[in-house]
């Protein structure tokens, strides 16, 4: 680890009364949850496209939920770790906080974070493709593949965001708010390739924000961001709030 630049991000993050934080996967990755593009990865087992497009949807729902309770099956068993907790000690402590996640999962609003935007959606709500009505549903695992809808009884698709679908509007201005509002924005475990997400370093950068990034690798943004530290989520995020002192 890299003491000189953890202490100059610590600073960073001390003094910040406005944070806005980004994750992607390998923030759950302590919790058990494999990522996307690591080793081990879940596009490394299967392409998107046959999962997480509604082409493929279209094609074989049979097939995409059956992964999707899968993932289900995997996510229900998982808790937080200690990376997700010291996110929630830091909305704690900062004026102003909003968390952006591409993660799917949960785990954030388990471990106790409040104001957060679930960019790419929620593996715990339904959407009916009749009807549109949302609903969550824990059932583990699926009695029915595809499942009905509660409301209307026909064929329901997870709540997220597949690759060639467009991320809500809401949820985009939200971030666009968060980030310009920010002084601080930490970039946690994300390879940094899928847009929207990508960018929101560099748009944090060019309205003059300081950026520090938190991966086990290096990323796209690595060397462009302000500060870049090389470890796990779950053991660097706790010095954070350790040397955070309450807002009053
Ligand atoms: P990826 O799997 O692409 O990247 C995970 C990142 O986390 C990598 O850069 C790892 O180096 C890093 N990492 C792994 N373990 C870590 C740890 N313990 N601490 C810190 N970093 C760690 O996952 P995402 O960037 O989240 O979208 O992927 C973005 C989107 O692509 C996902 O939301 C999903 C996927 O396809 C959709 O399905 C639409
Ligand atoms: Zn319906």
């Amino acid at each position: 680890m890299d003491n000189e630049n953890l202490d100059k991000a610590i600073e960073l993050v001390e003094n910040a009364n406005n944070l806005a934080i980004l994750t992607g996967a390998g923030i759950s990755a302590e919790s058990g949850i494999p990522t996307f593009r690591d080793e081990g990865g879940l596009w490394k087992e299967h392409r998107p496209e046959d999962i997480a497009t509604p082409e493929a949807f279209a094609k074989d729902p049979q097939f995409v939920w059956e992964w999707y309770d899968l993932r289900r099956q995997t996510i229900i068993e998982a808790e937080p770790n200690p990376g997700h907790f010291a996110l929630v000690e830091l909305e704690n402590k900062k004026e102003g906080f909003t968390l952006i996640t591409q993660n799917i999962d949960g785990l954030h609003k388990k471990a106790g974070n409040k104001s957060m935007i679930e960019m790419h959606g929620n593996i715990w709500q339904m959407r009916c493709t009749k009807c549109g009505h949302i609903y969550h549903d824990y059932e583990v695992p699926l009695k029915q593949i595809p499942p009905s809808c509660e409301k209307c009884g026909e064929m329901t698709r997870p709540n997220v965001v597949w690759f060639g679908e467009i991320i809500p509007m809401s949820a985009i201005d939200a971030c666009v708010v968060a980030i310009d509002k920010c002084d601080v924005m930490l970039i946690i475990g994300t390879s940094g390739v899928v847009e929207p997400a990508a960018s929101m370093g560099l748009m944090a950068m060019r309205s003059g924000k300081k950026v520090i990034e938190i991966n086990l690798d290096a990323t796209p943004g690595t060397g462009m961001y302000d500060i870049s530290l090389r470890g796990k989520s779950g053991e660097i995020l706790p010095e954070f709030y350790k040397h955070t002192t309450e807002y009053n």
